[in-house]
């Protein structure tokens, strides 16, 4: 059964009658641009082909969620935060309210998928932005996929508390089946790029409870550099509009670790526009270094990688076929991106799962996938 059936099932045995909406949408493996986002730089993620589904219906009263995997939530209407699964879906509904395009005296959703948790794969993302969609469905609201990111984006910055960027919620959201998606995180803007690659993805198998705190410092050093900058050249309005020319006079404004961080975000978002070129032009090996020197951009300049990270981008490199490898996603743990030629992910995916010293948890190949779907 899809995830679609599922929901719809989970929905009608926990409360009993029909849900009056449903929409799916995908998780996310981001090709290259990590850590760019929040400085309106370029990413280029994939929709994975695993999807989360939610079923809605209004409810008499109250907020009652139900999910495959998670353990059930009751609670008050307008919901209030849980610190659990089910925030992530109540801050969209949250959203909804606020904008006054729901109108209700509560709400039910049950929740199915078949993404993985803790792979890096951005299953939040595909949670918030599948009820976004089945949301809008249900209040007859026909917003557009860049809108319904952009509430999907406030519920998890806001509602959450998460201070991430817009790259997951959008790559959920507005992706092109079978495609990577190039995105202008400042303008938003979007561009279909193919994929002629197979993707491994590794599971270090590291927590990620280091992260929220790491990543909210790297944010708080993005911003006091961008400050210094300014304060010296006012026409720099984000970090990205550094050409990677004029680095070499900028940085001496910088005291460590802020010059690292901005050498690493000036010549990622650089990195990534050349990489979706490549992928234009069908020149696998161009990307496949591109890949490998954001890796070693995040281990030494934007220092979010950790030593099983590397240990496990080491082993993929060495492998016969192998393009590039890199940590994926914010980093301090998660899960490590290997690329490889077409028909080759099999293959390299038993190789690396093979490897004793490694003890990967889980080695998956990636299948994209598509954005929302009603
Ligand atoms: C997390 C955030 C994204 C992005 C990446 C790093 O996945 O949710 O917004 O900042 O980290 O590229």
């Amino acid at each position: 059964m899809t995830p679609v059936e599922r929901a719809t099932r989970l929905f009608r045995e926990r409360f009993g009658t029909e849900p009056a909406a449903v929409a799916s949408a995908p998780g996310r493996v981001n090709l290259l641009g990590e850590h760019v986002d929040y400085h309106g730089g370029h990413v280029l993620p994939v929709a994975t082909a695993w999807r989360t589904a939610v079923a809605v219906g209004l409810a008499p009263g109250g907020f009652e969620a139900a999910s495959e995997h998670g353990t059930p939530v009751r609670g008050a209407w307008p919901p209030a935060r849980q610190g659990d699964w089910s925030d992530y879906a109540a801050g969209v509904a949250v959203e909804f309210l606020a904008a006054g395009t729901l109108r209700a005296a509560g709400l039910r959703l049950a929740v199915a998928s078949d993404v993985p948790l803790g792979a890096g794969v951005s299953s939040s993302a595909a949670l918030e932005v599948a009820t976004a969609g089945a949301l809008a469905a249900l209040c007859g609201w026909r917003g557009s996929p860049r809108e319904l990111a952009v509430i999907a984006h406030r519920a998890e910055t806001d509602f959450v508390g998460v201070p991430c960027g817009v790259m997951d919620q959008m790559a959920s959201a507005l992706t092109p089946a079978g495609s990577a998606l190039l995105l202008d995180c400042r303008t938003l803007e979007t561009s279909a790029v193919p994929v002629p690659l197979d993707l491994v993805l590794a599971e270090s198998g590291e927590s990620h409870t280091l992260r929220s705190g790491s990543y909210a410092e790297r944010r708080r050093e993005g911003d006091e550099a961008l400050a210094r900058i300014r304060a010296a050249v006012p026409a720099v309005a984000m970090l990205v509009d550094i050409p990677p020319a004029a680095l070499a006079q900028l940085l001496p404004l910088l005291p460590p670790p802020l010059d690292r961080r901005v050498r690493h975000v000036v010549n990622e978002n650089q990195r990534t526009v050349l990489a979706a070129a490549a992928l234009e032009a069908g020149d696998v090996a161009t990307f496949g270094r591109l890949v490998d020197a954001s890796h070693d951009s995040l281990r030494d300049l934007y220092e979010c990688s950790t030593p099983r990270l590397d240990a496990i981008v080491t082993a993929a490199r060495r492998l016969p076929g192998t393009l590039g490898a890199r940590l994926v996603g914010a980093g301090w743990g998660g899960a490590v991106l290997v690329v490889a030629p077409m028909g080759r992910g099999e293959e390299l995916a038993a190789a690396l799962a093979a490897d004793r010293a490694l003890a990967l948890p889980a080695v998956r190949v990636v299948h994209p996938g598509a954005g929302l779907a009603g």
